[in-house]
């Protein structure tokens, strides 16, 4: 699912800034060069953290016919690196570099049924999706889940417009998500769209492969920084290239490289497409893979880590195979 579109980079007028949930807020770019966003498409947007800029990427929750209006909704992430409180920062009449519409989530026409499964602010990627499936009136269930009313962007919208067909699970209303559930419960022939944590889409994942359903069937976005567990500063060395280099809380281990003047092969930088992959020569502490492009088992391996996402840290109980260090954690690996 890596991104295969051509980016066109433009300028986009930030028109219109509204707060829809806890932290997290609407807003609506117009673009110089207007294209309309199919279902599954997302903007990538040039933010501007400690004096440099970086890359982020956000679903397109709304978009105008003619894409001369694009709405998007941004998290303010506890553990930010800095990109969302970037974007929270904006106001209407700022001006950011944007591209056009990049397609890497398709939405395909024709399955017998459909569920769509959102976690948190994983409704930004479905929204889209679940009204073109309303309009054509397919077999659908959208299934929406997050831990209290009040951190659900687009709820009540969303429950008017799609009535039964939503399903709202809320963790503080103990009605959480049973993944083994949903999934046992899937027929054959559904397709699955999901966009959530890494550990709702690990469980699907799993549970998806136990039943045996086909694989091309289930597909997925993902945000590309959510862990099992917090970020932490750690170490990583590249001996071919004499380097060692700190990983900051903040920073992923592939932006720390850059910075060092390694040069690295990525495509997506949200953990999904294996280009950015590295070979562990060793470590010291444990890697929290927050990938989905390999298998648990490729994991539990630990003999290679998508480094646009996946970040050493010292060992604890559950975490992929490792010494147990005080820290800061360790990996010395090889680049393609
Ligand atoms: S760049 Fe795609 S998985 Fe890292």
């Amino acid at each position: 699912m890596a991104a295969t579109n051509i980016e066109v980079w433009q300028l986009g007028t930030v028109v219109e800034v509204r707060d829809i949930a806890t932290d997290i807020q609407r807003i609506v770019i117009e673009p110089s060069l207007p294209k309309k966003a199919e279902p599954g498409s997302h903007i990538d947007v040039q933010v501007r953290i400690d004096g440099h800029t970086d890359t982020r990427s956000y679903s397109v929750v709304e978009s105008s016919e003619d894409g001369t209006r694009l709405a998007i909704s941004v998290l303010k992430a506890p553990l930010s690196r800095g990109g969302s409180v970037f974007m929270h920062t904006l106001q209407p009449g700022d001006q950011l570099e944007i591209t056009q519409p990049l397609q890497n989530f398709p939405l395909r026409v024709g399955a017998e049924r459909y569920i769509l499964l959102a976690g948190g602010i994983g409704i930004t990627a479905m929204i889209n999706m679940a009204r073109v499936l309303k309009n054509l009136r397919l077999e659908y269930t959208f299934v929406y889940a997050g831990r209290s009313r009040a951190a659900m962007a687009y709820l009540t919208e969303l429950q008017e417009l799609h009535g039964e067909n939503l399903v709202v699970h809320v963790d503080d209303e103990g009605t959480s998500l049973d993944v083994k559930r949903l999934v046992g419960g899937a027929a054959e022939d559904t397709e699955l769209y999901m966009c959530g944590p890494i550990r709702l889409m690990d469980a699907v994942r799993r549970t998806w492969t136990e039943r045996e359903l086909s694989y091309p069937n289930l597909r997925f976005e993902t945000f590309g920084n959510s862990g099992w567990y917090d970020p932490e500063k750690f170490v990583v060395k590249v001996p071919r290239l004499n380097l060692e280099v700190e990983v900051p809380q903040h920073r992923s281990m592939l932006e720390a490289l850059e910075d060092a003047g390694a040069d690295m092969m990525f495509d997506c930088r949200k953990g999904e497409c294996g280009l950015c992959e590295v070979k562990i020569l060793k470590l010291e502490g444990a890697i929290d893979h927050r990938d989905v492009f390999y298998s648990a088992r490729q994991k539990n391996a630990t003999e290679k880590m998508a480094c646009c996402v996946s970040r050493a840290v010292t060992s604890k109980t559950g975490l992929m195979a490792g010494a147990s260090v005080a820290g800061p954690a360790v990996v010395t690996i090889e680049v393609s």
